[in-house]
């Protein structure tokens, strides 16, 4: 089933054995434990699809293990196996809001059994789902919001982008890593007369080299092998729209030149096109390094700078407008604890202190998953000092790793955080679901860790 996980709780190891020999787990990933207690750290930390547990364990038994689960994880189902006559523990398991119970032995109902456990794998599926459109439309609503701060820094950025808005002119974006880019390239999209038409966002690193010239700019059926009908671009897409251009310093060679033709011209092909085609849009570009030093490395053209930075918008880093942190701190504090459905009261004099004074390498993004995870974990009324994952594992501070080492650590939070699910963490990290998995695998990040 798609690699669903069931976690498997009995104290009779023979049993455990037992169970994970059946042929039918070879659709599935066991994890198997003996202690409930255990199982549950496990569970609050990775979660799973479904649990099957049995009832009476020492320690922890199946039943108090359904009520945690209740308040920490509602969305896994949880099937419980009673001893053989215990109508009682059967009727309090569902009563606790058990998916299933099954009596022991289950042997002679295993048919039964099997598709109870698909049947909550789906069930479980299905609310991830739900859950993950929640999320992602509170988020779309918190994108969608305007841009936080007063300090001068985000000032002046609020007046280029009123300046700029209304102009066709192509907009160069540049700051670190999270200050906000995509957000103030939207804002000028949503500020602009092209606002009722679509705002694309490409990233110039994703493309795989093949396909890189057909995504932009489209192709004719049969112009290569697999071009199996015609195709429209990016540019051709976004007429009377905004095309963001992420990223633009990473964009290869090949596709600058393109790019300055493109923009210089206005017109483009199809790739094994003939006619020229006109499209009516408009190019955001954005650049977390210096496109000058690029220039001087000879890893970008600089004619294609000079089409680029005929308007710039420069977003300092947030540690040079601390003013700004507990404007954002509390308005993202009221956003997670209304997507979560948590009721706290605020943030600490102190850990607002602590979050002003740390440096944010990771800028906006950073604070706001601080933030969240802050809002998810916190046990209290009141966000504290303790409940800011702001040190990492290893003890030392994320000021004082470099920025690789954060990003491993961000995706390993939000993947613990997401219980291990792609999209969710994704969205969490404000990257795309390919960009993670590329991430995962460069980074060799594990699903164990
Ligand atoms: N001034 C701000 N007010 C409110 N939210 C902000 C602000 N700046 C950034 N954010 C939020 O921080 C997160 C990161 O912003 P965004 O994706 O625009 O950054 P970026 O500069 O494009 O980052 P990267 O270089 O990593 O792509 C988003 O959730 C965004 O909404
Ligand atoms: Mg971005």
């Amino acid at each position: 089933m798609n690699d669903a996980t069931i976690l498997m709780i009995d104290n009779n190891e023979n049993f455990l054995k037992l169970f994970c020999c059946l042929p039918e787990t070879n659709d599935f990933t066991v994890v198997p434990y003996k202690s409930a207690k255990d199982a549950f750290d496990y569970l609050c930390r990775k979660g799973a699809d479904v649990v099957i547990s049995d009832v009476q364990m020492p320690e922890m038994t199946g039943i108090e293990l359904l009520t945690r689960m209740q308040d920490m994880r509602p969305d896994i189902p949880v099937i419980l196996i009673t001893a053989y006559g215990s109508s009682e523990e059967a009727i309090t398991a569902i009563k606790q809001g058990a998916f299933h119970y099954f009596e022991k032995p289950i042997d002679d109902k295993l048919h039964l059994f099997w598709s109870t456990i698909r049947e909550a794998v789906e069930k479980h599926r299905m609310l991830e789902e739900i859950e993950s459109l929640r999320k992602e439309k509170a988020l779309r609503s918190v994108r969608g919001s305007s841009i936080i701060g007063a300090s001068e820094g985000i000032k002046k950025v609020r007046e280029s982008i009123e300046e700029v808005a209304g102009l066709k002119v192509t907009v160069l974006i540049s700051g670190e890593t999270g200050t906000g880019k995509e957000l103030v390239a939207r804002a000028i999209h949503e500020r602009s007369p092209r606002r009722s038409n679509s705002f694309f966002a490409v990233n110039c690193s994703e493309f795989a080299p093949g396909l890189m010239e057909s995504e932009l700019f489209g192709h004719e059926k049969g112009s290569f092998t697999g071009a199996m009908a015609q195709k429209k671009g990016l540019f051709e897409i976004a007429d009377k729209g905004t095309l963001f251009l992420d990223e633009i310093s990473n964009a290869p060679m090949a596709l600058q030149s393109k790019l300055l033709r493109v923009l210089e011209a206005r017109e483009f092909k199809r790739v094994g096109g003939t006619s020229n085609l006109y499209s009516d849009f408009r190019v955001v570009a954005a650049t977390n390094t210096n496109l000058e030093t690029a220039v001087a490395e000879q890893r970008f053209r600089q004619d294609l700078l000079y089409r680029l930075n005929m308007y710039i918008i420069e977003i300092p880093p947030l540690r040079e407008r601390k003013e700004d942190i507990p404007r954002l701190a509390e308005y993202y504090f009221k956003r997670f604890t209304a997507i979560y459905h948590r009721p706290l009261e605020g943030i600490s004099e102190s850990a607002m202190n602590t979050l002003i004074t740390y440096q944010w390498p990771g800028n906006v993004r950073e604070l706001v998953n601080v933030i969240e995870r802050a809002v998810i974990t916190c046990r209290k009324n009141l966000i504290t000092t303790r409940s800011l994952p702001l040190a990492s594992e290893s003890g030392s501070t994320l000021s004082s790793i470099n920025l690789k080492e954060m990003e491993k650590h961000m995706i390993r939070l939000a993947l613990q955080t997401s219980g291990h699910n792609k999209t969710r963490a994704s969205e969490m990290l404000g990257i795309a679901r390919k960009t993670l998995i590329e991430k995962i695998r460069r980074y060799h990040i594990e699903k164990s860790e």
